[in-house]
């Protein structure tokens, strides 16, 4: 089989710079979603038809899709007609990529419909309370389709229809192929509709589906929120059922492909995104960010933000930690409040808890880092890296100046700016030794006193 994507609109209704496929539902551009949906049917072979930005489209796109251009956009049978021979000989499922949230079991339910009832075209369709915006189904007297009329060809008669088009259809590649060079622009937009060539076809079937909100096409930024609305409530309902407790699923937000495991508790004011995966019995948030991450079991994530980093189990993030991109967290390590990390490795049980900044470093197991320490990465030109070896212990208030090696056991002073390396198990004390001056404050106390007293 096959499948096209028609996705070269700009969506005028966006008023976006932007493609309207590339604006995202859950931090996922909208073609994605589909895109992955179809993916995941089998021997199936997907095009995509792009026009308005299809560079940054094309960017976002996995490589096995091949790509069709529409340079001008002609309309939904003109995007198909741009793909030349693709949809002959085979049957071929169109989907728009602007109607993210079709799952897979209805694309199969579809497919099946269509190959036992061997029609020329299988529509899926709907009844909406308010059709406005989409075509609508006009059936005959025994209940057949007869044809599709959009929104704006539509008499006040036809407007009340209320079984729309929702554009996703499976069509014999053959009889759609010779239909298309049928069609003709004569309608109010002067575009070629796709769904003109229902009056061509000889067999008809439906899928009249009952769950209605998997077919929301966006074509404003209103209904990207209602669709966004809805994706959110159904992937959260998707992970309560499977074991994960919600604390508060109205402040909650977490992306389609977030795996996270039973027992984990999500606490209120939380967004997880991208590919990330959580273990079984972590606690995240309240107020975390997590996107792009892997979080191994019973960790804790608190009013912290995490992107693209690794979290060990039973390590302990936050409040108000940092985990850039390449972050790896050992195993019961601890990284505490205002403690940023970036492209960085920490041993297990290590521990940076307070107010730090760890970057092109290699911590190594159970070391301690001091409240307060840097690590002088940049010289304004390049990253140097740090590497602090197995169970050192770094005073509080340090500078390592990059690029520089604490050995094993070793310690630094508090306060020091560390430019050369320190041996295994030594001690490094690199700032000013303090110097007392006995009865100095209070000498200089009663000076003051007696000078202001005479100035008055
Ligand atoms: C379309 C259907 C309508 C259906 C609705 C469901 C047609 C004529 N109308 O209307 O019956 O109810 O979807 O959401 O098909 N596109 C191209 N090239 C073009 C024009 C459009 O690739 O020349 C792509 C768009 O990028 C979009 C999709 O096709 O992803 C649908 O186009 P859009 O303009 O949104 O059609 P609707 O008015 O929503
Ligand atoms: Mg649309």
């Amino acid at each position: 089989m096959r499948t096209l994507i028609l996705a070269a609109g700009l969506g005028k209704r966006m008023k976006s710079r932007k493609p309207k496929v590339l604006h995202e539902v859950l931090r996922k551009p909208m073609v994605l979603w589909v895109v992955d949906t179809v993916l995941k049917l089998e021997n199936n072979l997907v095009g995509i038809v792009l026009g308005h930005g299809w560079q940054h489209v094309k960017a976002v796109l996995p490589e096995n899709i091949h790509i069709f251009l529409q340079r001008e956009q002609l309309g939904t049978a003109h995007a198909v007609m741009s793909t030349g021979d693709f949809i002959r000989g085979d049957e071929i499922l169109v989907t728009y990529g602007d109607v993210p949230l079709v799952e897979l079991e209805t694309l199969k339910r579809l497919l099946d419909i269509h190959r036992t009832s061997r029609a020329q075209v299988t529509l899926v369709t709907v009844e909406l309370e308010d059709p406005t915006g989409y075509g609508r189904i006009l059936r005959d007297a025994s209940g057949g389709v007869k044809k599709i009329v959009e929104e704006t060809d539509a008499d006040e008669e036809t407007r009340k229809i209320r079984e729309i088009n929702t554009g996703i259809a499976v069509y014999d590649g053959d009889f759609l192929y010779e239909a298309l060079k049928k069609i003709k622009p004569s309608n109010v937009q002067r575009e070629y509709y796709l769904t003109d060539v229902v009056s061509f076809a000889g067999k008809i079937s439906t899928l009249k589906l009952e769950d209605s909100a998997q077919t929301l096409g966006i074509n404003d930024r209103v209904q990207l929120a209602r669709v966004e609305r809805v994706a959110r409530e159904r992937i959260l309902t998707r992970l309560m059922l499977s074991g994960v407790t919600i604390e508060d699923p109205s402040t909650t937000y977490i992306g389609p492909d977030v795996v996270i495991e039973r027992d984990t508790t999500i606490r209120p004011m939380t967004m997880i995104y991208g590919k990330t995966s959580i273990g079984e019995e972590c606690e995240i948030g309240p107020l975390a960010f997590i996107q792009e991450c892997e979080i191994a079991d019973r960790v804790k994530v608190m009013r912290s933000e995490c992107f693209g980093a690794r979290i060990g189990s039973e390590a302990v993030v936050g409040p108000f930690a940092r985990l850039r991109e390449g972050s790896r967290i050992g195993e019961e390590a601890r990284i505490g409040n205002f403690v940023e990390v970036k492209k960085s490795r920490v041993g297990k049980k290590a521990k940076a808890q307070h107010l730090s900044y760890i970057g092109d470093a290699t911590v190594g197991e159970e070391v301690n880092v001091g409240a307060g320490t840097i690590t002088c990465n940049y010289d304004g030109f390049e990253k140097h890296p740090t590497v602090i070896g197995e169970g050192a212990f770094i005073g509080s208030n340090t500078a390592l100046v990059a690029p520089v090696t604490v050995g094993k056991g070793a310690m630094v002073a508090a306060g020091s700016v560390i430019t050369e390396d320190v041996p295994e198990n030594a001690l490094a004390i690199a700032r000013e030794r303090q110097v007392n001056k006995p009865g100095w404050a209070e000498k200089f106390r009663r000076e003051r006193s007696r000078s202001h007293g005479e100035e008055k």
